[in-house]
């Protein structure tokens, strides 16, 4: 048996009918909040906001994305950021999305089937990369930095610059104006951060930063390429 919902554009000569789509999205919106607020009861530290992220954060975190880029997503929750990056045209075979609560994987299954989730911690992500067909090209994640240690943030920094693809970028939103990586942690890795965008309806008002290696941190490892390939007797010698 089939539960009908009412609205004023459903009810038809009396009768109860199926909800249309405006309904169904509205329905399945408040759902997920539903979900995502119930996770945050359950694990406030874990899940780091009582509300999922809107739309208008999801735009921002896929900056750049196009069809044919690879993408790890970490901390997919109710999947408005994994929606997002389908949005921008990526394969469901080239994207990965580690989540650690099991109720959200359960909901984000349901939600993207074909989508490869897997209930691990983003911190073992260079574990998991594997599963796609090649290094990754972005690094999506929604994690609650914030609440991170210094020592957790250093893993998750080096296992992320670990396996992305030479010119990859790890994008991480933040409800602080700063980037919540440290700033030695990126210099460790020859890394930067620079603001993507801010989204000021969201709630909480959210900003977006693109963590990638700078050119010197790419030239340093040029440089130690080309002196591993001399000592080979592979490289041009100087003079
Ligand atoms: C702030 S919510 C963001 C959810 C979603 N991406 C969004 O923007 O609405 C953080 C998510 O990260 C997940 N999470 C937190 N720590 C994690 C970890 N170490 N590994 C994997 N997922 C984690 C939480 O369960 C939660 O779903």
């Amino acid at each position: 048996m089939r539960l009908a919902v009412c609205n004023s554009s459903s009810i038809n000569g009396g009768l109860l009918s199926e909800p249309d789509d405006k309904t169904r999205r509205r329905l399945s919106s408040w759902y997920q909040h539903g979900k995502f607020f119930f996770g945050w009861l359950r694990n406030p530290r874990e899940v780091g906001a009582l509300l999922p992220s809107g739309a208008a954060v999801g735009k921002l975190l896929v900056t750049g994305v196009r069809p044919g880029a690879r993408v790890i997503e970490l901390g997919g929750g109710t999947g408005t950021v994994t929606q997002a990056i389908l949005d921008a045209g990526v394969d469901r075979d080239d994207l990965i999305v580690l989540e650690k609560d099991a109720s959200f994987v359960k909901f984000l299954r349901r939600r993207f089937p074909g989508v490869k989730i897997i209930q691990a911690d983003a911190l073992e992500l260079d574990v998991y990369a594997d599963e796609l067909s090649g290094p990754p090209d972005f690094v999506i994640s929604g994690l609650p930095l914030l609440l991170f240690t210094n020592e957790e943030k250093k893993r998750l920094v080096d296992n992320i610059f670990s396996v992305l693809a030479p010119r990859g970028r790890f994008h991480q939103f933040s409800y602080v104006a700063r980037c919540t990586v440290p700033r030695e942690q990126l210099r460790a890795v020859g890394a930067r951060a620079s603001l993507i965008g801010v989204a000021p309806f969201n709630v909480p008002p959210c900003f977006v930063f693109r963590l990638r290696k700078s050119a010197a941190g790419t030239h340093k490892e040029l440089s130690v390429l080309r002196s591993s390939l001399r000592k080979l007797g592979l490289g041009r010698r100087a003079g």
